[in-house]
């Protein structure tokens, strides 16, 4: 089996911000509330770009990054729970877009987990020599499912993709890659969709496509899953919290990350947080963590991180990532 490893790693935001006291005019909410119950302060609203096109420019700086050209991608694989269309898959529109004409392109559905879940897709793929380059990206535009009347579950999103360039490797990349999922628990967190061409079922029965939250299961669910899922990286890399650089944990809420930063008595700053400026861009929100830290100098070869995620399904997803660009 051959090594995987990250060569190139982008982010493509919108331009516009919007911040809490934007928000304050929308709906009944304001900065204080919102800033002690979450962390945000701000989020990136997309005015017009659609999921694909935030895609293809965070691929676009993956790319350059690792001096790699569209036509030596062998597989496109898109995570998101805001795709341009139900078909084809954003990937397909990515794919096009970059005009990496040699790939193969799927979508797949693990919400906010949906990165690292695409990332041991990915990897399976090179492990096995199916693929030699594989593009993995989290793409969200969720401002268009968004219910913009909702105080309690708008203030918390914001629309972003980040996107990371597999390839094989003899140096050792990304490992110890675990995913799973509670689909008993599946009604507390989700975007409903119902179909609305049948003609047995009448317009006033029809819901409109909208995201729904049970804040305090998710709470419940997160806060214990991310320290068991690390827990599971370091044993199975027999590895401590004191060998890894950063853990850079889904951005949904600072007050998650904290309990996590208390249990496992990790030191000030090794958790990576910046959903004070992007807010909870689900799917894409470890990679432009990710793609930020790197653009600041933050992370150096040879540095070991860990990359934890949980969201919608329940699912949640953890691997272990040595930083040899
Ligand atoms: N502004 C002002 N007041 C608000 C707002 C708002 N934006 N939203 C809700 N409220 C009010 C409620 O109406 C309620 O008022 P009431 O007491 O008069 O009825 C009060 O604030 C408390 O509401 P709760 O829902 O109990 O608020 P809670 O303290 O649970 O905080 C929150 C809500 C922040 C969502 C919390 O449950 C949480 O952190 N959950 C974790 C889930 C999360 O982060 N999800 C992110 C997306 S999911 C993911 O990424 C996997």
């Amino acid at each position: 089996m051959k090594e995987v490893k990250i060569i190139g790693i982008g982010s493509g935001i919108p331009d516009n911000i919007m911040t809490n006291d934007d928000l304050s005019k929308i709906v009944d909410t304001s900065d204080e509330w919102i800033t002690t119950r979450t962390g945000i302060k701000e989020r990136r609203i997309s005015k017009g770009e659609n999921t694909s096109d935030l895609a293809a420019k965070a691929v676009m700086k993956a790319l350059k990054m690792s001096d790699t050209k569209p036509e030596e991608i062998d597989m496109i694989i898109l995570s998101t729970s805001s795709p341009d269309a139900l078909s084809p898959s954003t990937a397909c529109f990515v794919q096009d877009k970059i005009g990496a004409v040699n790939a193969s392109c799927f979508d797949i559905s693990a919400a906010c987990s949906g990165f690292v879940y695409a990332l041991r897709i990915g990897a399976q793929f090179i492990k096995t020599g199916e693929c030699k380059k594989v593009l993995v990206i989290g793409a969200e535009v969720l401002s268009k499912i968004t219910d913009w009347t909702d105080r309690s579950t708008c203030v918390l999103f914001g629309d972003g993709a980040g996107a990371a360039v597999l390839a094989e490797s003899d140096e050792k990349g990304v490992s110890s890659i675990f995913t799973g999922a509670q689909g008993n628990k599946a009604g507390y967190l989700g975007i409903t969709c119902v179909p609305v061409k049948n003609p047995l079922v009448k317009p006033e029965e029809i819901e409109n496509i909208k995201l729904h939250m049970d804040g305090k299961e998710v709470f419940r669910f997160a806060s214990s899953i991310v320290i068991e899922a690390i827990d599971k990286v370091l044993k199975d890399s027999g590895l401590t919290m004191d060998d890894i650089k950063y853990v850079i944990p889904h951005q949904a809420n600072v007050r998650i990350i904290e309990y996590a930063v208390k249990k496992l008595k990790a030191p000030e700053g090794k958790f990576y947080i910046n959903l004070d400026k992007y807010g909870n861009t689900s799917a894409a929100s470890i990679p432009i963590a990710l793609a930020e830290m790197n653009e600041k100098g933050l992370i150096k070869k040879g540095d070991k991180l860990i990359l934890v995620a949980f969201g919608a399904g329940f699912t949640w997803s953890a691997c272990l990532v040595e930083w040899n660009i």
